[in-house]
């Protein structure tokens, strides 16, 4: 489904494991330590098990390879746990809250598409907890839909000629007007958007190095590294 619905989602997961272990490959393996990857809101798994597939392909990596995952879905972790069956995969159902646990402890963190489903009053302190629990020199991958608005009259124009093209996007793909209405009502109450400029903002405020990565109109993504 979130191939259909996501624009470059396969790609984005290709690009940026294989990023993140080229990253590794050239500054990070010094030291031959286990390296671990969290992914916050893994769903069905699909991240970290494109980034465990390619790092196996590298024999001159380090075997070990420590995964964890988060959802706050119950039938999403037992998927997740199903489709890394054999890795070594803790995981917990528990939301991007639960980021607070952690110290220092991840090379790689993934949060993609999720951020957007935290409720707004829920917010403050993720990127910090975000930036605690990553280990220094660590890379975040940011995925994350978002809004032209930001309240002017301009950008809520560009908003709705954005939007209306990721309607065809998905017409694209296969659904019907109806099926797209029915998602659209449905996420009203769960999804929040942001403008991008603000949570790039927020992220740099929290001591991460943001740069950008892909783009498909509202639909973009980055890295984050904690220096
Ligand atoms: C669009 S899916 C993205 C899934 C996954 N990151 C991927 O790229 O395939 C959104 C996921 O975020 C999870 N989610 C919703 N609210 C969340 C929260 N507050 N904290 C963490 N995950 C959340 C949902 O259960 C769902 O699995």
């Amino acid at each position: 489904m979130a191939t259909r619905s996501i624009p470059l989602y396969h790609e984005q997961h290709r690009l940026h494991s294989k990023m993140a272990i080229r990253y590794y490959q050239t500054y990070r393996f010094a030291t031959p330590s286990p390296i671990s990857v969290l992914d916050v809101g893994c769903s069905t798994g699909n991240f970290l098990l494109e980034f465990a597939t390619q790092y196996h392909e590298d024999s001159s990596l380090p075997q070990e390879l420590k995964l964890v995952a988060l959802d706050p879905s119950f039938e999403m972790c037992t998927k997740c746990a199903d489709k890394l069956e054999g890795y070594d995969l803790e995981i917990a159902v528990k939301d991007a809250s639960y980021l607070s646990e952690f110290s220092r402890q991840f090379e790689i963190i993934n949060l993609s598409y999720v951020y957007q489903f935290v409720p707004i009053h829920k917010r403050a302190g993720i990127f910090a907890d975000l930036y605690r629990a990553t280990r220094s020199g660590g890379l975040v991958f940011f995925s994350q839909k978002f809004t032209h608005c930001d309240n002017s009259l301009p950008s809520s124009l560009i908003d709705s000629v954005v939007q209306g093209l990721y309607v065809d996007f998905r017409l694209g793909n296969g659904y019907t007007m109806q099926e797209i209405e029915a998602k659209t009502n449905a996420l009203k109450n769960s999804m929040w958007l942001q403008n991008d400029t603000d949570f790039v903002g927020q992220l740099g405020a929290a001591g991460f190095r943001v740069y950008p990565l892909t783009r498909w109109l509202s639909f973009g993504s980055y890295v984050a590294l904690k220096p």
